[in-house]
């Protein structure tokens, strides 16, 4: 165990109101144990399950509690307690904190500093699982996860209720190991491994017209493909997204160019170019309209169906990767989706298009990761193929930059 891992690091500890908060005691314990200094806040509920005592007694520090004590505004504002903290770590996150952070609301000192902070925000839940699993709760996860919030946990298994599922929260040393991992990674980033460098970036479907009204297209949510540009931008890439029609908001920190159809997207690439990375996720429409109408098309009385003649579109992956000197992106990346044989078709893929690695994922159904937040992807390049576990779009995307960091890295140690 690195003693030292934490070291300086300030973190303010949100208790929630649930069975769980017992296992902050231990977490407190283990945070500075490694050099962390905590702070913490409770909501009312919390007091239920600890006492502000023991809590104080192991942080060392006043517990704060209430957003109307004047002492404590004295003391410290709430603003300034959420901004003098490099992390906010809510634990336990309850259903109904987390309801409220979703809804930005700030009716209490716990929800007040976490909308009053400009610092990143670790959260572990813990809740009943049909809790966890309720429509509202899951809609809570997925705006807290937009606005840019991690999660740790929750673990499945058996619950105080006497219920089995997910919703335990996790254990305080894998929520220290995402303190560590959450630090790990802001001082890569800090290190700014891709400065310098230009990524360019496809994400998203295209929309092939037919007429104007109607058009061709396909599932693919630009999930992935947006969180890579994000990543890339965030290790110091210059990054350009070309995304085509998605609801996924505009990653921060990238010029995003906004196209249609596969014609644009190639356009908007070449436009964008010299760049020293190319990352094609995007889906591109295999075909388009040939000639797509220009009014809206009309059916007509006793028409048996009707004929689109379908040309294919240009590749854009196959095409950056195959432009000549200087023009050529020096790392050029595509991916694979594949449902059976996933290795055998991903690496014959990278033969054909030219390209220098494949992401390759199994997009069975079974798998469930089409559309999905998770993705389980394997990395194919030169040297054979690695297999990556399990994790979020968001996990495989940081990984992904990670990588091509180290490439660059390597590359430039060798020269
Ligand atoms: N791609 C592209 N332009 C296209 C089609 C695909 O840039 N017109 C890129 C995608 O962004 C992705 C990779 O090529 O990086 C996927 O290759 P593709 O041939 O489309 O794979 P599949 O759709 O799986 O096709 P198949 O397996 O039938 O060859």
């Amino acid at each position: 165990m690195d003693k030292s891992s934490l070291e300086a690091r300030r973190i303010l500890l949100i208790i929630g109101g649930g069975i769980a908060a017992y296992k902050c005691l231990d977490l407190i314990r283990r945070l500075r144990e490694r050099g962390a200094s905590v702070r913490a806040i409770m909501t009312g509920a919390a007091h239920e399950f600890v006492t502000p005592l023991s809590v104080s007694s192991l942080t060392g520090e006043k517990v704060f509690t209430d957003l109307f004590d004047l002492t404590d505004e004295a003391e410290m504002g709430h603003i300034e307690l959420s901004r003098d903290a490099d992390l906010l770590l809510v634990a336990p996150a309850t259903a109904d904190l987390m309801a409220r952070m979703a809804g930005g609301l700030a009716n209490d000192l716990a929800t007040t500093a976490l909308l009053a902070t400009d610092k990143p925000v670790l959260i572990a839940p813990a809740m009943n699982v049909r809790m966890w699993e309720h429509a509202a709760t899951q809609r809570n996860i997925a705006t807290l996860a937009q606005d840019g919030i991690s999660f740790v946990g929750p673990n499945e298994g058996d619950m105080a209720c006497g219920e089995f599922g997910p919703g335990r929260m996790a254990e305080p040393m894998e929520i220290v190991g995402a303190v560590e991992a959450h630090f790990g990674e802001a001082a890569f980033a800090a290190d700014q491994p891709l400065k310098g460098l230009k990524a360019l970036v496809t994400s998203g479907p295209t929309h092939e017209p037919i007429d104007p009204v109607r058009y061709i297209a396909n599932r693919s949510s630009g999930k992935q493909g947006h969180a890579i540009a994000a990543a890339l931008a965030t290790l110091g890439a210059e990054t350009v997204l070309v995304a085509g029609p998605t609801a996924t908001p505009d990653p921060a920190g990238v010029s995003v160019r906004h196209v249609e159809t596969a014609d644009e997207m190639l356009a908007a690439c070449e436009a964008a170019l010299p760049a020293d990375i190319a990352i094609c996720a995007a889906a591109v429409a295999d075909w388009r309209v040939e000639a797509s109408a220009e009014q809206k098309m009309k059916k007509k009385n006793g028409e048996d169906g009707l004929h689109l003649k379908l040309k294919q579109n240009p590749d854009i992956l196959a095409t950056l990767s195959a432009l000549k000197g200087r023009k050529r992106p020096r790392l050029v990346v595509g991916f694979a989706a594949e449902t059976e044989k996933v290795i055998e078709h991903a690496t014959d893929k990278r033969m054909r298009k030219g390209c220098d690695w494949i992401v390759a994922n199994d997009v069975s159904p079974a798998t469930g990761i089409m559309g999905g937040d998770d993705n389980l992807v394997h990395i194919i390049t030169a040297e054979g193929a690695e297999d990556w576990p399990r994790a979020s779009k968001r996990d495989v995307a940081r990984r992904l930059a990670h990588r091509v960091a180290d490439h660059f890295r390597k590359g430039k140690s060798a020269t």
